[in-house]
């Protein structure tokens, strides 16, 4: 199959490389899933994962790409509840190879059923931004109609899901980012912008939840703004400094069939809007990939038409 790998990790997308790999073959309770699209989180190269399996050692080449949608071709030994021909989408294990390929191994239970109508480029722009907003929001910020939350990176891939879900909730929403972000947060939903490049942080005064998708010195800065009783929510690492009377938590997201079920169908009535970026072939995906122009929404690369 083709796949794109990447093997020097000083090199960074820069030594990403389309060549032909061995079809995976599914292990116990996986499915195989012939992939139509993947979604690329610009930061995968930095991630310990790509690089080393569980044991800490070598695992390159390596696959990139952990979200995705396709069409289960094969089912493991003792896999239930999907069958082969089924759309499907969903996270794949960090630790195994990934989406920038024609073929995945997945355990079963970490993909759901994608609709039938919804496209595979939508479903594979999903898994990763649309989970990780729902466990920050709901999992582990406990967020309740009526509180306020600070959204950053509000314009991006992660922080527009955050900040319609958020809304959806009864939450009043303050979105953050570059100035150039401030007509796309607001129509996402946030009832207000604040301009990260030109604005005080300080001057928010309080709120209940920060969800941070950016760290450092802002993360760090935002933990001041919590309530007594609100949480700091970190994608990126754990926070430098931890809210007076509050909680500050940074977690990496799961797998959730559950709730990508929830997710995909706010998707089709309505409820959540798409932000996907550039789309591109797995021909051109290399090229998309070492833009140096600033990414827009999720990357999609389109294995299969
Ligand atoms: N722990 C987890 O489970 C998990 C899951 C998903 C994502 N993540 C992480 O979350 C981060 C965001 O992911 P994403 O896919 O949403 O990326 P993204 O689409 O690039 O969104 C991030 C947004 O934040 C903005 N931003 C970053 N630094 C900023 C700053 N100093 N001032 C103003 N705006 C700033 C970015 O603008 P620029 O592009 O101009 O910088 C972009 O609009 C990444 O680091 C990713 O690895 C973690």
């Amino acid at each position: 199959m083709r796949a794109i790998v990447v093997t020097d990790q000083a090199a960074g997308t820069a030594g990403m490389k389309l060549v032909e790999r061995p079809e995976p073959i599914a292990a116990i309770n996986d499915v195989i899933v012939m992939i139509y699209a993947s979604g690329y989180v610009g930061t995968e190269l930095t991630w310990p994962s790509t690089w080393t399996d569980r044991t800490n050692r070598d695992r390159t080449p390596t696959i990139p790409g952990h979200e995705f949608a396709g069409v289960v071709t094969s089912l493991g030994y003792g896999t239930t509840g999907l069958t082969v021909g089924q759309r499907v989408f969903g996270i794949t294990d960090w630790y195994r190879d990934g989406t920038l390929a024609e073929y995945a191994a997945i355990e079963a239970r970490n993909l759901a059923p994608l609709p039938g109508d919804v496209d595979f480029t939508v479903g594979a722009s999903l898994p990763i931004s649309g989970l990780t907003a729902w466990q920050g929001l709901y999992d582990h910020g406990h967020l309740k109609g009526g509180q306020t939350i600070l959204a950053h990176g509000a314009a991006g891939a992660v922080g527009t899901m955050v900040v319609q879900l958020a809304r959806e909730a009864g939450a009043y929403v303050i979105g953050t980012g570059r100035t150039s972000d401030r007509q796309k947060a607001l129509e996402y939903g946030a009832h207000e912008f604040f301009d990260l490049d030109n604005d005080n942080l300080e001057d928010i005064g309080g709120v209940d939840l920060v969800f941070d998708v950016i760290g450092g010195d802002i993360g760090k800065r935002s933990a001041g703004l919590i309530r007594p009783g609100g949480t700091i929510v970190s994608v990126v690492g754990p926070n430098e400094a931890h809210p007076i009377n509050g909680r500050a938590i940074d977690f990496v997201v799961e797998p959730d069939r559950g709730q990508l079920t929830e997710i995909v169908q706010r998707v089709r009535d309505g409820r959540l809007r798409i932000n996907i970026g550039e789309i591109s072939t797995l021909d051109e995906a290399i090229t998309t990939l070492n833009s140096t122009k600033r990414r827009l929404g999720k990357p999609v690369i389109r294995v299969r038409s």
